[in-house]
């Protein structure tokens, strides 16, 4: 009796300790310890998803790949062929082409310590809280290779790419108690050195459009998905007034 209570009770911790490390995972914190912004939605939105895809093509497609897009895709966020030619391809590429990019493995390696990775799915794997603050908190940093340094992720192999647009700064930090006894450093804001083209509200209206991008190129499927929840909903709705009356009309015919 006691052993199986006790087996019962383990099993119990084990669930909790289960759930509650899915929720710390899932939770808004992240490694360095930085708040993480939410990312507006715009799944629905064609106009952002096109102005994100046109700023992935333009400035990240440089050194990611997206291998599981096609351009011929972004047909479903409301682009034609011509659009994409004229505005998304460069020399040599055709509407029907991956994502792909010339730039050598290695060589990205070695100029930046990492191989830029495949971004197709890359906001199921972070989340795009994440993927939109990281854009958006990029810093000087001289004790970097590339100069630049991210908030939520610390020492990144990647520079500010996007630096022009939102203008460069710096970051303030503050010495501040930690947990063990050490001293922890805590962000207290940013400094502004130089002025971007955008203002801060532009670029991040522009970050929130790559992010949708992004998020939708993870998951192109669920906008469609979406639009068949509504009819699967819709043809409930509509057979269970059907039921129901037939249910009626049955009973009146016993009775
Ligand atoms: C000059 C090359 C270069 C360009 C251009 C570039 N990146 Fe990166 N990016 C990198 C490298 C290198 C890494 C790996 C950094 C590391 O792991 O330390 C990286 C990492 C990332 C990551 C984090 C991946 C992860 O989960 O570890 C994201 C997200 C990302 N880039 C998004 C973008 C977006 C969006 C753009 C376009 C605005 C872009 N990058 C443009 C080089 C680049």
């Amino acid at each position: 009796m006691n052993n199986k209570m006790n087996t019962i009770l383990n099993l119990c911790k084990a669930g909790l300790l289960a759930l509650s490390i899915s929720i710390a995972s899932t939770g808004f914190a992240n490694e360095a310890g930085h708040p993480l912004d939410k990312a507006p939605d715009r799944l629905n939105d064609m106009s952002a998803l096109q102005n994100g895809a046109k700023i992935f093509v333009n400035y990240c497609l440089n050194c990611h790949s997206a291998v599981s897009m096609r351009y011929n895709r972004l047909r479903d966020i409301g682009l034609t062929d011509e659009q994409i030619k004229q505005n998304l391809l460069f020399t040599g590429e055709k509407v029907g082409d991956l994502m792909k990019i010339s730039m050598i493995e290695k060589e990205s390696k070695e100029w930046f310590g990492k191989a830029p990775p495949d971004l197709s799915v890359e906001a199921r794997s972070r989340g795009s809280d994440w993927i939109y603050t990281y854009l958006r908190t990029f810093y000087r940093d001289d004790s970097r290779p590339t100069g630049w340094n991210n908030l939520v992720y610390k020492n990144v192999g990647m520079p500010h790419i996007l630096w022009e647009l939102q203008g460069e700064r710096t970051a303030k930090f503050e010495e501040a108690g930690g947990h063990g006894g050490g001293s922890e450093q805590h962000f207290v804001g940013f400094e502004q050195l130089t002025p971007g083209k955008m203002n801060q509200q532009e670029f991040d209206n522009n970050m929130g459009d790559l992010t949708a991008f992004l998020t939708w190129m993870s998951e192109p499927g669920q906008l469609q998905r979406k639009r068949i929840g509504v009819i699967v909903l819709l043809f409930l709705a509509v057979f269970t007034v059907f039921a129901w009356r037939l249910n009626a009309a049955y009973w009146k015919s016993i009775h």
